[in-house]
């Protein structure tokens, strides 16, 4: 049964005061507002999105279009856009929703919880239906928990709950808000080979910085990388677990004015770096078994302030 996403009815039920309520959020979209003594943070339920992460008096550490559509059915540009059963195009029918479906579906809460020690947990779940056995012909169940801090914790879940083996790809697809993309540095991929499209790929040395279009997919990779911003004067960590790739994407000039929901000049602010499993480190999940792919997200001020 469809879960009712009035704020009201989610309030009453999941509301927890002082901590977690439900809102209508941009376009309408039902949102989860989180506010502890550490951190403020919002997740749409509209895609099981996360919108927002700032711990307190630090910068906002995600990055969101100003150009982001908020449609239900529409992914939206920015947070953390979650891309399961398959990360980028379909691997036979690209006319499948790229990143797969899981962005763009309504997903339920599952519980909320106040933990000891002052953080806050949101669930959200999604489950097959007509739709998505359409577009893959599996039973799955998805849990995101989403846990706000100091630092950001989030867990993707899938689990099989049917009588076949699936094999999946996917995405934690973190957009990080930067300074200026040309002064940062990504560090943690050193020594790691990467695919890149129109080009033979290659094996990254030292650090990952921009000067042009970067979407690589690092593979083989469960090294934690380090976003090194010296306008922001912060270090932005991003450890995992459950994750064996590892996306670097910034559109540059080009691309962002291709893409209708991304501003012309928004490329210099953004970069992901996305906790993956995609192309040959795709997740094969036997029934009943289950797979866990988590990011933790921290910030810490650089040594030696602003430049
Ligand atoms: C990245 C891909 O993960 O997502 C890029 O590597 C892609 O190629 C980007 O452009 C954004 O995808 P979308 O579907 O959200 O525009």
């Amino acid at each position: 049964m469809t879960q009712d996403v009035h704020p009201n009815r989610l309030n009453e039920r999941y509301g927890l005061p002082g901590h977690l309520g439900f809102e209508p959020g941009p376009g309408g979209l039902p949102v989860a507002t989180i506010e502890n003594a550490d951190a403020a943070a919002s997740v749409c339920l509209a895609g099981g999105h996360v919108l927002s992460f700032r711990p307190h008096g630090a910068e906002p550490v995600l990055w969101l279009s100003r150009h982001s559509r908020f449609e239900s059915g529409r992914p939206i540009r920015g947070g953390i856009p979650v891309c399961w059963p398959w990360f980028a195009a379909h691997p036979e029918d690209p006319a499948k929703p790229f990143h797969g479906f899981a962005r763009l579906a309504h997903w339920s809460v599952l519980g909320t919880e106040a933990l000891d020690g002052g953080n806050t947990r949101l669930r959200l779940g999604l489950t097959d239906d007509e739709a998505t056995r359409r577009l893959w012909p599996h039973a799955f169940e998805l849990e995101m928990a989403v846990t706000v801090g100091r630092d950001l914790h989030v867990a993707l879940t899938a689990r099989n709950p049917g009588p076949e083996p699936f094999t999946c790809t996917g995405a934690l697809h973190t957009y990080f808000r930067v300074g200026e993309v040309a002064r940062i540095a990504v560090h943690g991929l050193n020594g790691c080979r990467y695919r890149e499209a129109g080009t033979d790929g290659g094996v990254q040395q030292g650090p990952v910085t921009f000067d042009r279009e970067v979407d690589r997919l690092y593979l083989d990779t469960d090294a934690a990388c380090t976003i090194e911003d010296p306008v922001l004067a912060r270090r932005i960590r991003v450890a995992k677990a459950g994750s064996r790739s590892t996306v670097v994407w910034n559109p540059w000039i080009d691309k962002a004015r291709r893409m209708p929901d991304f501003g012309d000049d928004e490329y210099t602010g953004m970069v992901c770096v996305e906790t993956a499993n995609a192309g040959t480190d795709a997740v094969t999940i036997p029934p009943g078994g289950a797979h866990c792919l988590e990011a933790r997200i921290a910030v810490e001020p650089a040594p030696h302030g602003p430049s």
